[in-house]
């Protein structure tokens, strides 16, 4: 029996070193020291033995046993850190696959905001921020247009209760700005604008760009010299204007203002609906009424005011057909800019 738990325990030690995996290993073990396994199986032969034998015998297959525990063990962290290794080496992260590929920058609507903000700032005009929860007062009445008036329909307002609204126009800035400065003014107002409006051309949440300038011996003349050279900016040198009579109730006369399309040069093509012109904004000289509320004297000083959509300029600057597209970051098409 002595010489069989000396083959057993050499056999075992041999497997062991052989064993590649944590796994085989585990065999081993099963093989040789599990419940059913050969040295328990030894065990069972002790019956056999003599008394004096028995402990003799009992101590050999304990030491054994737990010599190859030791193998077992120790063989089990090598192979162990081994796996460990080589699961380390075959999972690795290269966190440097996005090298030098997506440079961070502005949202095309912030850049052609940025870039129409320097234009004017480049001509003299202040920058006024005013708030997005407006009175009605400042985005209606102090513009001419009563509670009961008609051209309240031309701007669909999402009324908050009591007297506050979300401003449908940054028009109720130049109220503002008007109250708390003197002529000669200046001042363009950039912000978003809100209105119950959707569809391919409308949002809901857009923005515009409010302009007033008061002077004494203010024409249309400034104001058309003034477009000009924005559209000239904007959509190239040889860009035209045109005006065409409108209504808005804080101005007196009102234009609609075009610019000659830069896509065809005025010849007509789906971008401006075959018409050779693309319109922009809306635009006149400040109504009597308004420098009244305002309280800059009407008869001393005259002024013009204009408004456009950002989001349209940007649109028409990048022929980009659905204003939703400059909301839903969607990176596809953020990265094309
Ligand atoms: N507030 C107008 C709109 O949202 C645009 C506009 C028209 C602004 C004429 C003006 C203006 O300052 O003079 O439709």
């Amino acid at each position: 029996m002595e010489e069989k738990i000396r083959q057993l325990t050499q056999a075992c030690s041999e497997e062991i070193s052989a064993a590649g995996s944590e796994n085989a290993l585990y065999a081993v073990r099963v093989k040789y020291l599990g419940k059913n396994g050969l040295i328990s199986d030894l065990m069972k032969g002790m019956k056999d033995l003599t008394p004096q034998q028995r402990p003799v015998m009992g101590k050999l297959v304990n030491d054994a046993r737990s010599a190859l525990e030791t193998e077992f063990t120790e063989k089990g962290n090598q192979l162990h850190e081994a796996e460990l290794a080589q699961k380390l080496a075959a999972e690795k992260i290269d966190i440097t696959i996005n090298k030098g590929r997506s440079v961070g920058k502005l949202h095309p609507l912030n850049a052609v905001r940025k870039r129409l903000v320097d234009f004017f700032v480049s001509m003299g005009f202040e920058v006024m921020d005013g708030p997005e929860v407006e009175t009605d007062y400042y985005n209606f009445e102090a513009l001419n247009v009563p509670k009961d008036h008609p051209a309240r329909d031309m701007q669909d307002t999402f009324f908050l209760g009591g007297n506050l609204l979300l401003r449908s126009q940054t028009s109720a800035s130049q109220v503002r700005y008007m109250e708390d400065h003197k002529p000669p003014l200046k001042m363009i107002s950039p912000g978003r604008v809100f209105r119950n409006d959707d569809d391919a051309t409308h949002s809901p949440v857009f923005h515009q760009l409010e302009g007033l300038v008061v002077d004494k011996g203010i024409t249309m003349c400034d104001l058309k010299g003034i477009l000009d050279s924005f559209a000239k900016h904007f959509f190239g040198s040889d860009t035209k204007v045109r005006f065409r009579p409108s209504y808005f109730p804080f101005t007196e006369p009102s234009v609609e203002v075009d610019v000659s399309c830069s896509m065809c040069h005025g010849k007509g093509c789906k971008i401006c609906k075959g018409t050779g012109w693309i319109e922009i904004l809306g635009a006149g000289i400040v109504n009597r009424k308004v420098l009244k509320i305002c309280g800059i004297d009407p008869d001393e000083y005259t002024g013009f005011a204009f408004g456009f959509g950002i989001d349209r300029i940007a649109n028409i600057i990048h022929s980009i057909p659905h204003i939703k597209l400059l909301y839903e970051n969607d990176i596809r098409f953020l990265e094309q800019f």
